[in-house]
């Protein structure tokens, strides 16, 4: 496969980064998933436009225009045949001899690669498990940064639990997936915890909610709890490659009969509609 380091498309083998590098040595740098989707990709200028922000937020230079992102992205998906898949892009400070401050003189360092991936026909669409567990991160989730060892952690544990996915939650108030965004159905009435600080403002929430609006589905963003979503009529995860998926079990506790919710299944529906 071909990845894209630096201004230039190489072969992924080839392609390599000092250990100097500040996204190896603090892991200070940010990223973006995007899908793709019968061979184009799906929101990237927004994916792009949280970028900026991100990269705003910590402070590295935007070197690179959201138009040549964009090219890059595109390029990766169909110079190695992903029709169906992501692509991962990454900006990191740059080189620089390892002190915690801002190098005075530095350049970001920038990749992006492509990888295949089932999102139609994606097998956890009949349903997966959360495991709850504490969200142990810092003050700034909005930002979509690669220090991510609470996250790492949160879905290890929800893996060697035997389950897909973590649910995290402060004090039993529930913030986000691991790498998602959480969503309970309550007699019709979509639910989502606000946005702030406490959780990234996903892109596919940003487009569940417009879903949402365009079918008449009433929404409402307020924060829920875990006893909450166990006993919702529904409940869901979204994120750019997982898009809407039924969660079905909560630890050990079915939500409801187990089963995709019907709202669940009307909103993944109408999602994968977006992209014929
Ligand atoms: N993760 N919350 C967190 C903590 C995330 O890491 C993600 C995405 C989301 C969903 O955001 P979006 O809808 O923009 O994908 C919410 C990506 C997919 C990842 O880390 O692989």
């Amino acid at each position: 496969p071909v990845c894209w380091l630096n201004g230039s498309f190489v072969a992924e083998q080839d392609a390599q980064v000092s250990i100097f590098d500040r996204g190896l040595l603090f892991g200070d740098g940010v990223y973006e998933v995007a899908a793709v989707l019968n061979g184009t990709l799906l929101d990237a200028d927004r994916h792009l436009v949280r970028l900026g922000r991100s990269l705003a937020a910590i402070g590295i230079p935007n070197t690179q225009p959201a138009a040549a992102w964009l090219g890059v992205m595109q390029q990766l998906a169909t110079d190695n045949g992903v029709r169906e898949g992501l692509v991962y892009l990454q900006v990191t400070r740059g080189v620089a001899e390892r002190d915690f401050p801002f190098p005075a003189h530095v350049t970001p360092t920038m990749f992006a690669y492509a990888r295949p991936k089932l999102l139609r026909a994606d097998p956890n669409a009949s349903g997966v498990r959360l495991l709850t567990v504490p969200d142990m991160r810092w003050n700034r989730c909005d930002i979509k940064s690669t220090s991510m060892l609470a996250q790492v952690l949160a879905k290890q544990a929800a893996r060697a639990g035997g389950a897909f996915e973590a649910m995290m939650h402060e004090d039993g108030l529930v913030t986000e997936g691991g790498s998602s965004n959480l969503w309970i159905v309550n007699d019709g009435v979509v639910q989502t915890r606000p946005l702030s600080s406490d959780i990234l403002a996903g892109i596919t929430r940003d487009v569940v909610l417009e879903l949402a609006h365009a079918a008449g589905v009433p929404v409402r963003e307020r924060a829920f709890t875990v006893a909450q979503a166990k006993a919702a009529d529904e409940c869901f995860m979204s994120s750019a490659t997982s898009f809407i998926l039924p969660v079905t079990t909560i630890d050990h506790d079915a939500v409801r009969a187990g089963a995709p919710g019907a709202i669940t299944q009307r909103l993944r529906a109408a999602y994968l509609e977006r992209a014929d």
